[in-house]
Parts: C-alpha cells; structure tokens; sequence
C-alpha cells in the first residue's frame, strides 16, 4: 500500500492528529467487536448486559459477565495497531487517542493522551460510597460487594442509555474540531456521538482517513479509505510517515 502524494504532503506538515479508535483496532489482540457475524452483540442483548437497569436487576451475570471479559483484556497483549499510534504522539507535535474501547489496551501500549469515551474496565467504584476499585489488583468478590459499605460495585463504563464523561467528551471535541487530520481505525462508526467526530473533523476544514477491514458508513465520507486489518495498515502509514519526513529533512 502506498500513500497518495496529496496524502503524504498534508502527513508531512500535520500539527495537530487525532486517532479515533474501536473495537477493530483491539480484534487482532484476540477481543470479540460488537457487530458483524461473530460480535458480541450477535449472541448476546446489549439490554440485558450492557445497560444500568440490566445491572440492578441482575447484578451477579452483568459483573460476572464483565469480569469474563476483564479476564480476556489482561491476557491480551497490545498489537501493532495499538503501537503504531504510540508512534504517533512522537511524530506529530498534538496527538490525541480517542477510544471506544474499555479495553485499556492504548494506555498499556504506552499512548499517553488518551480520551476513553466509553470508560475504562479497569476501573469500578461502589454505587453505595463511590469507594474505588481500580486497577490491576481488582478481581471481582463472589459478590462483586464494596468492602466498606456492602454497595455494589460497578464498572466505570459507559451502557447504553448513559451520558459520556463530560471531560473526556471534550477533550474528544477540542481535538477533533482543531484536527489536520483524523485516522477513524477499526470502528462500524454507527454509535453517536463518537460517529460525530468525522464530522466536526471534516467541518472544521481537517481530513479523514479510515482504516477498516470493511467498507462502513463513514468510507464514502472519508477522503482516504484504506481496506486491511489495522495492525497491516497502520504500521505501513506510519513507516511511510517517517521516511517522508527523512527525505523532508534531507536524510
Ligand atoms: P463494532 O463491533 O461496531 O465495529 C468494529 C469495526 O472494526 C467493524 O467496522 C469491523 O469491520 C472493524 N474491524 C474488525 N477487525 C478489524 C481489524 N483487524 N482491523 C481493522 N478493522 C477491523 O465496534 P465499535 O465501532 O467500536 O459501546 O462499536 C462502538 C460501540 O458499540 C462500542 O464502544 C460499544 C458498542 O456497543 C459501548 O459499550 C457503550
Ligand atoms: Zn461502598
């Protein structure tokens, strides 16, 4: 794959690139997406699992089901894809990682700025105290019960039905509309607003680039589309990135 010259030329001078990210860009790390024939959301109802009043009416199977998918996430390594954007930050003078994803897997490969639109499955807190539950020491209890107080404890994650966290919600906008350049990587990009951000990207007079397996909704929007799984595709762009800035320099 080879970049187009008008492509490479609005690369070379980009200050300010964002990477919007989905499920897709994980899936090479071995964590199911969501749609398409073999997604989550083929076999199992979103409102059964993934919303608030799911998890008051069935507390054990939605924080099981959650710990199940924890367990995958750490057994699961970063993969190129997830590299190449660490790259990225260090290429490009603002670089911002916007996720889908709670799989945490960006800020384990090492990006740094990092917007998780969706939250993060590595953090829970009680209902009862807002008591913390974060990080890599937390297993689930039997019981999935606060210490403390005996509140439940919840994933600090976004379900359907929920507001996005204001902050990283922002940080998400201001990026985009002050974007040269948006990468869209790995997402069915259907889900608002995260499916906004092409459009304050392309509004705001900046480019969108898309890497999927698949044609999606956002292709035809994209000014560049390149077909392939991200790991492939990502790690080309960025090798081409950095041998242009060579030439530029004159090395
Ligand atoms: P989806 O499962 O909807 O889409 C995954 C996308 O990744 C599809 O467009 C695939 O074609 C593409 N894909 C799969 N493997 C790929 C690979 N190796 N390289 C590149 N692309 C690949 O996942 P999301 O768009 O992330 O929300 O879904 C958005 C949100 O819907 C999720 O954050 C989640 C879900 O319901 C919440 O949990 C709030
Ligand atoms: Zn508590």
């Amino acid at each position: 794959m080879k970049l187009p010259d008008e492509l490479q030329k609005i690369l070379l001078s980009a200050k300010e690139v964002v990477a919007l990210t989905g499920a897709g860009i994980s899936a090479e790390s071995g964590i199911p997406t969501f749609r398409g024939e073999d997604g989550l959301w083929s076999k199992l109802k979103p409102e059964e699992l993934a919303s608030f009043d799911a998890f008051l009416r069935n507390p054990q199977l939605v924080s099981e089901w959650y710990e199940h998918r924890r367990h995958i996430t750490r057994l699961s390594k970063p993969n190129p894809a997830h590299m190449s954007l660490v790259d990225m930050e260090k290429i490009f003078p603002h670089f911002t990682v916007v996720t889908q994803n709670i799989d945490n897997l960006h800020r384990r490969a090492g990006s740094r700025n990092v917007a998780e639109l969706h939250g993060n499955i590595e953090r829970n807190y009680c209902l009862g105290c807002g008591m913390r539950y974060d990080g890599e020491d937390f297993e689930g209890n039997e019981s999935f019960r606060c210490k403390k107080c005996g509140g439940l404890i919840r994933p600090d994650i976004v379900w359907f039905g929920e507001m996005l966290p204001a902050d990283q919600w922002n940080m998400a906008e201001e990026a985009a509309s002050s974007a040269d350049v948006m990468f869209v990587i790995g997402t069915s990009a259907v889900v608002y607003p995260a499916a906004e951000l092409p459009v304050t990207v392309k509004r705001s007079g900046g480019k969108v680039v898309e890497v999927n397996v698949e044609e999606t909704p956002l292709s035809r929007y994209a000014d560049y589309s390149f077909q392939g799984p991200a790991s492939k595709v990502l790690v080309e762009i960025v090798e081409q990135i950095k041998e242009t800035r060579k030439v530029a320099k004159g090395g």
